[in-house]
């Protein structure tokens, strides 16, 4: 199987002031096309710090990242746009604390990476239909993210990353801030429409029943992946 994003020898550390410390020692690691990885570790040990060097989001110290096969520009100023672009087109994002607009409804917040994407929204009703259906929030489309609940915002937030026409999907602690039911039917969905889609998922969270849930699970400690 072909690896869409690779890591090769990746060392990260933080410094502040006069100290440094080291939260990532030499990870390397493939990602096949298609693959649901879960990254586990305690709180602290670098998860977050990982999935943001994969995708683009932040810098490191020494190492090599790979998407499909071309090396990801380094995070710097000059690579901003560039690195941007990649983004754009081939990751999305689902984070602990949504990161929905809230001022907006449901459906225009599915809408915004279409449109940095420059894509025609009109092109993708029929896929949020079927989307918003599959998770139950078809009757919540015109309502303003902020008269939904966490559960809901989750669901809406994974609508969000399938339906733009990105390969990877970042997943950091995406069930961190919900309770147990609503946690399994997130987690659930994810599983069940990454596949559907034909999306690589790569998701951290410190909770092993939704580890389980991946086709592979990696730890992180003490900066070394297992
Ligand atoms: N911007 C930062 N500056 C300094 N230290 C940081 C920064 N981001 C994270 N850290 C530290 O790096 C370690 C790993 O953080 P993180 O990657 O967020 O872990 P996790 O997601 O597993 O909780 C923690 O000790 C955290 O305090
Ligand atoms: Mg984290």
């Amino acid at each position: 199987m072909d690896n869409i994003i690779t890591a090769k020898n990746i060392c990260k550390s933080y410094k502040i002031g006069e100290d440094s410390q080291v939260v990532l020692r030499d990870v390397s690691i493939d990602f096949p096309k298609g693959s649901f990885t879960c990254i586990m570790g305690a709180s602290g040990s670098g998860k977050s710090s990982l999935l943001y060097i994969l995708s683009g989001l932040d810098a490191y110290d020494t190492g090599e990242v790979y998407f499909n096969g071309s090396r990801l520009p380094d995070f710097s100023k000059e690579n901003d746009k560039e690195l941007s672009k990649i983004r754009c087109n081939n990751f999305s994002f689902i984070f602990q604390f949504y990161n929905l607009l809230h001022a907006l409804t449901v459906e225009e917040n599915i809408y915004l990476p279409l449109l940095l994407a420059k894509k025609d929204v009109k092109d993708y009703t029929d896929k949020i239909n079927r989307l918003l259906e599959a998770v139950g929030l078809t009757d919540k489309r015109n309502k303003k993210i902020s008269t939904l609940s966490g559960g809901e915002q989750q669901r809406v937030s994974i609508i969000r990353a399938l339906v733009a026409e990105t390969e990877v999907i970042f997943a950091d602690e995406p069930t961190g801030n919900l309770d147990y039911d609503n946690s399994n039917k997130v987690i659930d969905l994810l599983v069940e429409l990454s596949k559907k889609y034909d999306k690589t998922v790569i998701l951290a969270t410190h909770d092993h029943e939704v580890a389980k849930r991946g086709d592979k699970i990696l730890t992180l400690k003490n900066g070394i992946l297992i």
